[in-house]
């Protein structure tokens, strides 16, 4: 067992705290490989900003568990020798059994998402206080999760949102002992949030897709006062990256994301995690497909994945500081 402390990572209890406190989010960008994980660290140590590195289970295959416990001890190294320490998470996304979450906790991971949402809310319980359990006892925190949200997640489909019914939210923290809540208040994962059909054209004929549930979130924040809640599939899917793509042969239609100013509001209120992974994918692609289109001789794997990283972190940086708020939190 490698406990989080050894690698210098943190869990995140004060760091929720603080941003619920100070009106603004965590960000947890996902991970799967070294240049994601420099695009990360670098942006967030040159904003200062605090940061949950987040791993799927997909992820951990892809890159293999004992690695992935050494890069992110790498990265709380490289973010000192950057110059400035700033406090780094070690979170499991969306954990599906005791058994996953366990060995992440005993892996080093300093947080874990046990995603019983899916489950009748009886058993999401039973699952869900089940790794808080064994969670606290190492002092890991855990997120769970309440309500559906529309798309693919977990390799399971949803066609519609099951919101989060904000009846439900003390009786499951009270009984579960989680630390964080995700809630389903219209967001979803992937680059393809909504339909062009549930959007409205703006004056300069801009899709513009329906509002967050603001009035659902107030109501959980009225039940919960200053609890942690968790947004996941938060990526507003910049146009840019998706001309850009379908520029250089990529065929991406009608991605459609969370607009920017709506994630900055839900930022500003209990809501202290906001995740994004789809944006980033984005990114690194729009910079892989126009090295290969622009430069077609070139096949150093560092002449294409560095400008991915450089976007990356460009991406990154630009989330710190204008959406979530967390640049100079750290
Ligand atoms: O919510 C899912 C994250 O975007 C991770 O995606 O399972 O393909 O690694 P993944
Ligand atoms: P996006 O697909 O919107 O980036 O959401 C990522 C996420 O919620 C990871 O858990
Ligand atoms: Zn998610």
């Amino acid at each position: 067992m490698i406990h989080y402390k050894e690698l210098g990572l943190v869990n995140t209890k004060e760091m929720f705290q603080k941003a619920v406190k100070g009106g603004y989010a965590i960000p947890a960008f996902n991970f799967n490989n070294m240049e994601q994980l420099q695009a990360i660290i670098s942006a967030c140590v040159e904003t200062k900003s605090p940061v949950i590195l987040q791993v799927s289970s997909g992820a951990r295959k892809y890159a293999n568990q004992t690695l992935l416990r050494y890069m992110a001890q790498g990265a709380v190294e490289y973010a000192k020798e950057l110059g400035y320490a700033i406090p780094i998470v070690l979170h499991l996304d969306h954990g599906d059994s005791f058994e996953l979450c366990k060995s992440c906790i005993d892996m080093g991971f300093s947080s874990v998402m046990i995603d019983g949402s899916h489950l009748p809310y009886e058993k999401n319980i039973e699952l869900t206080k089940q790794v808080v359990e064994y969670a606290h006892k190492y002092d890991v925190t855990v997120e769970g999760e309440l309500g559906v949200l529309a798309g693919i997640e977990d390799e399971v489909q949803a066609d519609h949102h099951t919101y989060t019914e904000p009846d439900q939210v003390v009786d499951f923290v009270n009984r579960t002992g989680v630390d964080s809540l995700a809630i389903s208040i219209g967001t979803s994962h992937g680059a393809f949030k909504f339909t062009p059909a549930q959007c409205t054209r703006n004056a300069n004929g801009i899709l513009v897709p329906p509002p967050l549930r603001f009035d659902i979130l107030k109501e959980i924040e009225k039940r919960i006062p200053g609890f942690p809640i968790v947004l996941h599939g938060s990526s507003s899917v910049p146009q840019e990256y998706v001309e850009t793509i379908n520029k250089y042969g990529g065929a991406l239609k009608d991605s459609i994301g969370i607009p920017e100013e709506q994630l900055r509001e839900a930022a500003k209120s209990a809501v202290c995690k906001i995740n994004i992974d789809s944006d980033g994918r984005l990114a690194m692609t729009a910079a892989v497909r126009e090295v290969f289109a622009t430069k077609p001789a070139e096949f150093d794997p560092r002449k294409y994945l560095g400008p991915a990283r450089d976007e990356l972190k460009k991406l990154y940086m630009h989330k710190t500081i204008h959406v979530l708020g967390s640049a100079n939190k750290a």
